[in-house]
């Protein structure tokens, strides 16, 4: 008796673990390697920089250098750098060296390039006399910019990971400032709306004699092409330390900015080990803190799963997306911030028994009022920055990064000489426990500004493994990244390919405000009665959202796949190598 006891015990165990650690795919029958390479990114020169270092002979390391310099350049009003970001490596195991313990699957890094405070930032300085907000502040100017972290990112990058030399990697960035190149309707359309929130060495390049660049304008960027001279021949040193670092310093110092040249010389990079996170027989590699996407793909994932979710296109099954959301995002603005200072109950938020609990919550019929979960904020405003690309190299080697300069041209300001846009991403700070950030986001004292912190984000570069094969994905979009993320893989377990993940319409919540963002078209008359009918506060959106840039392999039928997304200019390229 004690011995079936026994087994009976083993056998609740092991089904116990079963159901906690979720399977790890295998692909039998599968390729090993793509049949080519693939490059998203959110603008035709970036994708061909990546394809062009790709064909040089570089990896996708060295391409994510050249697509990443490429849109701080042909891109301004999303990254830079003058901002930062996160890049999520997978280095495939022809890429390891045979003695690492990882060889045989490949090995995930997460690499995080996320501006930090300056040493000078105290947690009130967003506030005035009376312990309000002053937005602004943290917006426009050079009091909002963070310490850049993209230069160290991919000086990184390029000498750790990359094989053709950094130099080499930015000769395509370096060529489209110098040469210049064809401005578009979009880039068009965000100078004419910035122009004014310009300081006067961005106004010369994008504003001459007070006309914004109108599409079809030639923009070239001297000064920029020579600051990323200076890195191509001095590498991360040429930011942080000597002219360039000097001369930054003195012209955010002139601006009633914070910066110092220790600063500077300070600012590293972390490694760290990606967010990983099952959703049925797909395993996600995501993005940990101080990004608080991952934890919200966790969540929302499993509590989905646990309440036995699938598509039936209707309001019943986007009820329970939205109220998983709600309950994520609640937590996002009660626990998360910088992993480095503050302790975040990672293991828990992230775990099976808490998504369960979370799950039982949930009334299918009748949405959760959010203030019966806590607080108030602002609806968010339409951002549309930042940017994401997606990389495979012919090796399996993998790039996905979100990078960001935060509201469109940062904070607008840009030291003369340099061109370059500071970021403003210390907004992504909680000003005080009751402010809202530009997108509506509400924080604790775990996202308040302190010094060499980093803001808390929502950037979820993001690979999925499983039966439908590896998906590469991300987006810009604030605090809606992570929801459209979550809706991307769950178009990609249904099976869709990449051009329709990137089309799909999108909703949203976010727990405060308590509403339902939807774009045009994103729900039937039908879903949006049901939907109101249940309880929950739609609020129409009349623009689309979002910039997704996804790569798909499918190593069982090596079909290889590149989309960008049709709500703007981007472009996914796909090169097949001879013989497929
Ligand atoms: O790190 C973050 O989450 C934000 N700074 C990203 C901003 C963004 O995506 C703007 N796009 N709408």
């Amino acid at each position: 008796m004690k011995g079936l006891l026994k087994v009976f015990a083993g056998v609740l165990l092991a089904m116990i673990l079963l159901i906690d650690a979720a399977p790890a795919q295998a692909f039998v029958n599968s390729a090993s390697r793509p049949p080519g390479i693939a490059v998203a990114s959110a603008h035709p020169l970036a994708t061909d920089a990546g394809i062009e270092v790709l064909q040089a002979g570089g990896n996708a390391f060295d391409a994510a250098v050249a697509v990443s310099a490429s849109l701080a350049v042909v891109e301004p009003t999303g990254s830079g750098i003058g901002g930062g970001g996160f890049w999520l490596l997978h280095q495939a195991p022809s890429a390891i060296k045979s003695t690492s313990p990882n060889k045989d699957e490949g090995r995930d890094i997460f690499l995080d390039g996320r501006e930090v405070a300056p040493l000078a930032a105290t947690e009130n300085m967003y506030l005035d006399a009376q312990g309000k907000a002053v937005d602004i502040a943290s917006r426009d100017g050079a009091l909002a910019a963070g310490i850049p972290g993209e230069p160290a990112a991919l000086a990184a990058l390029a000498s750790k990971y990359g094989k053709l030399g950094f130099a080499r990697d930015l000769q395509p960035a370096i060529r489209y400032a110098r040469d210049g190149f064809i401005v578009d309707a979009k880039l068009a359309r965000a100078i004419a709306e910035n122009a004014n929130r310009m300081s006067p060495a961005a106004t010369a390049i994008f504003v001459p004699n007070g006309k914004p660049l109108v599409a079809g304008d030639k923009l070239v960027q001297t000064d920029l092409s020579k600051s990323l001279q200076l890195l191509a021949s001095r590498g991360a040193a040429g930011f942080y330390q000597g002219t360039l670092a000097k001369t930054l310093v003195a012209g955010v110092d002139a601006a009633k900015g914070i910066w110092s040249e220790a600063d500077l010389a300070r600012y590293s990079v972390v490694e760290r080990e990606p967010l990983v996170t099952y959703f049925r027989d797909y395993k996600l590699i995501t993005s940990p803190p101080p990004s608080a996407g991952g934890i919200a793909l966790a969540e929302t994932l499993q509590q989905l799963e646990v309440l036995g979710w699938t598509d039936t296109h209707d309001a019943a099954s986007k009820h329970l997306v939205i109220e998983s959301l709600r309950r994520a995002y609640h937590d996002r603005a009660q626990y998360l911030g910088d992993p480095d200072f503050v302790q975040i109950p990672l293991t828990r938020l992230a775990s099976r028994d808490y998504a369960i609990s979370l799950a039982r919550t949930i009334d299918r019929k009748h949405a959760t009022p959010s203030a019966s979960l806590d607080a108030a904020a602002k609806p968010a405003v339409e951002g549309g920055q930042t940017t994401h690309f997606s990389i495979i190299d012919a090796d399996g080697n993998r790039v996905a990064a979100t990078m960001s300069i935060n509201l469109s041209f940062g904070s607008g300001f840009m030291v003369a000489g340099t061109g370059i846009f500071l970021n403003d991403e210390m907004d992504d700070f909680a000003a005080s426990t009751t402010a809202s950030n530009a997108y509506g986001l509400i924080g604790s004292k775990a996202n308040a500004v302190a010094p060499r912190k980093r803001p808390l984000s929502t950037m979820t570069p993001t690979f999925v493994e499983g039966p439908n094969g590896i998906l590469l994905i991300g987006t810009p979009g604030g605090s809606r990244i992570a929801t459209m993320v979550l809706l991307g893989i769950l178009d990609f377990v249904d099976g869709a390919d990449a051009k329709a993940i990137v089309a799909a319409p999108r909703y949203h919540h976010q727990y405060l405000p308590d509403v339902v963002q939807f774009e045009p078209g994103a729900f039937s008359e039908t879903e949006q009665h049901d939907l109101t009918a249940l309880g929950d506060t739609l609020a129409p959106l009349t623009s689309t959202y979002g910039n997704m840039q996804v790569v798909l392999w499918n190593p069982q039928t090596n079909n290889l796949q590149a989309a960008s997304d049709p709500r703007a200019v981007g472009a996914g390229r796909v090169v097949l190598t001879a013989g497929h």
